[in-house]
């Protein structure tokens, strides 16, 4: 049986659409159907067997694209296999540890937790000193972030495998 995966997110600067990107491409390379979709490009859900959800974290938050999504296919999510990925901290070292422990916006927290996902993950992100503007250029000094691109596509590679292992196994 053919089994239809929805890789959904949401980006402001293209770094989530890359990550996005290679979940995707690991999961078909594993035999899977999978659709990589921008949150607000997906109405229905029906269609798919499992569903990976992502977001770009700014200013502890998800983007509202993404969040929206989350909250309004809250029924049909937790009838599903869900996986839930943030894309964030810049930094070497644990994300979580850059960010002291934050895994997840508060505000979602409570729909996470009744929708049950299978894992949440929580990555590495990119800040493109030259694509954000004066007043983000500020708030990231601010939250003494560094620039740059610290995406770690081994441990994402290896987050999708498991996706494609769990599904393949009938998860
Ligand atoms: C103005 C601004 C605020 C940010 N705030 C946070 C934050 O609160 N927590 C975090 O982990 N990352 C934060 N980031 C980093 C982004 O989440 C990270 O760069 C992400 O990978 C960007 O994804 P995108 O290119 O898909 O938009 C911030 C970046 C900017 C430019």
């Amino acid at each position: 049986m053919d089994i239809n995966v929805l890789v959904a997110y949401a980006t402001k600067y293209g770094a989530t659409a890359e990550i996005a990107e290679k979940i995707g491409q690991v999961l078909r390379d594993a035999g899977l159907n999978v659709f990589v979709e921008l949150t607000h490009h997906v109405n229905d859900l029906s269609p798919y067997n499992a569903v990976v959800l992502g977001s770009a974290v700014y200013i502890g938050g998800w983007r509202r694209e993404a969040a929206g999504f989350l909250k309004s296919n809250e029924k049909a999510l937790a009838k599903l296999p869900v996986w839930i990925f943030s894309s964030g901290p810049t930094g070497e070292g644990d994300p979580s540890t850059i960010l002291q422990g934050w895994r997840l916006p508060k505000a979602i927290q409570p729909f996470v937790d009744r929708i049950k996902p299978r894992d949440v993950a929580l990555f590495h992100g990119a800040i493109y000193e030259d694509r954000i503007g004066f007043v983000e250029k500020w708030m990231v000094k601010n939250i003494k972030a560094p620039f740059g691109d610290f995406r770690d596509w081994v441990a994402i590679t290896a987050w999708a495998a498991a996706i494609a292992d769990a599904l393949k196994k009938g998860a």
